[in-house]
């Protein structure tokens, strides 16, 4: 049933897998290759006409370019992905269109650059205000910069500015994360992600702890990071629709909301994931290895088909971590009577200890439920 739906809406994903240096927390897959760039933008256009027909002619509702760093890119080399975009894909007129961007990449220039693009949203990863804590985790640019980019890109005409941010970076105290949230309002943006800080097997960071070079954050203190995040969220009018995700009311992330509810998307690039209802797969995560395979008209690719149970543990794992939580009667509709009597029954304990609402066939995490939400997950998954 699920399988064979016909695709109406979707998104597209491509990602730029280079950064102008590393920081010391982050595993996604990028390199520091300037060199590279022209190759691979060609290679991107490439892969989006060779996969043209994945998203079976649907609309497409969004555009995101992640990385990596978007920012690195020129306005030619943006318009040359554009041009394949439209020409080989149905783009709605009102679709969400978002690049990721380091702040000392915002100059003047480079905004007045993307005036004449299609981007209509852009997301800035800040991390953090305090210049302590953005040295020690390598990042290229200060408190003042980044709080500079959002007003730039404000002057600029964006009137939907996200901004990432990380909680529980070593050393960091509730006093530390405090300033970050009171600066974070004061720049009057739409969207705020903020992550707990991983360590991420192999990296930087995760070295230096594994050394004992860092004073690292407990978890009651990041329970009680996250619970001011929440109250502050709320008395300045942001709504918490995901764990991570915080928005003032109608600029909610039409890419991301789009993923949690599984509709499909194509990702282009080395190491993006794409997902059409029935399988998911992901490129190579080697700009040469990527490049070489476009050059011989190839993706270079591994897939995975989803079996029932794996749709219904995506399925699970991404509406519970919404505000609108898990719809029991569209689990039902989707997997059968079988499944949702298994997911109320491994779920009751978490609803009579309180860490889950079950109200009008809806399971939703209460504050509790979030802070172990990874644990009551895994109780629900199904092997
Ligand atoms: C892949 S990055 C791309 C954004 C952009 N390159 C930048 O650094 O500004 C997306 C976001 O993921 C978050 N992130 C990456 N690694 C993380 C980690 N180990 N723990 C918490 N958040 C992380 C950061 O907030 C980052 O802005
Ligand atoms: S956080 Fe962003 S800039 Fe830093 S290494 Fe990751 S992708 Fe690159």
């Amino acid at each position: 049933m699920l399988n064979n739906k016909i695709l109406t809406m979707a998104g597209i994903y491509i990602h730029i897998p280079f950064c102008k240096k590393r920081c010391t927390y982050c595993d996604f897959y990028t390199e520091v290759a300037p060199q590279l760039i022209p190759t691979l933008i060609d290679s991107i256009v490439e892969e989006l006409r060779i996969r043209k027909d994945y998203l079976r002619n649907a609309s497409i509702q969004t555009i995101y370019f992640g990385g990596g760093t978007p920012s690195i890119l020129t306005k030619i080399q943006f318009e040359r992905i554009f041009d394949a975009i439209y020409t080989h894909y149905s783009v709605n007129n009102d679709a969400e269109i978002t690049f990721e961007a380091n702040p000392d990449d915002l100059t003047s220039d480079f905004l007045e650059s993307t005036r004449s693009l299609p981007f209509n949203r852009i997301s800035i990863g800040i991390q953090s205000f305090d210049d302590t804590d953005l040295k020690r985790i390598n990042r290229r640019h200060t408190g003042i910069q980044a709080a500079k980019a959002v007003k730039m890109a404000q002057k600029a005409g964006f009137r939907n500015i996200s901004i990432d941010l990380i909680y529980g970076l070593p050393f960091q105290t509730m006093e530390g994360w405090k300033k970050q949230l009171d600066s974070a309002f004061s720049l009057k943006v739409q969207h705020v992600s903020a992550y707990g800080l991983t360590y991420e097997e192999g990296t930087a960071l995760w070295k230096q702890r594994e050394n004992g070079e860092l004073k690292t954050v407990d978890d009651e203190t990041m329970i009680e990071m996250y619970g001011l995040l929440i109250a502050k969220m709320k008395q300045n009018g942001f709504e918490a629709y995901e764990i991570s995700n915080f928005s003032l009311p109608d600029f909610r992330s039409k890419h991301n909301t789009a993923y949690w509810k599984q509709e499909p998307y194509i990702g282009i690039g080395p190491s993006a994931h794409s997902y059409d209802l029935k399988s998911r797969q992901w490129n190579i995560a080697s700009i040469t290895k990527y490049v070489n395979a476009i050059a011989e008209n190839t993706v270079f690719f591994e897939r995975e088909e989803l079996t029932l149970n794996d749709q219904y543990n995506d399925f699970v794992m991404v509406s519970l971590r919404t505000s609108d939580g898990l719809d029991l009667s569209l689990l039902e509709a989707k997997f059968g009577a079988e499944y949702k009597a298994y997911c109320l029954k491994n779920i009751k304990t978490y609803i009579d200890t309180k860490k889950v609402d079950y109200f009008v066939e809806r399971l939703r995490l209460t504050a509790e439920g979030i802070q172990i939400s990874n644990l009551i997950l895994i109780e629900l998954m199904r092997v």
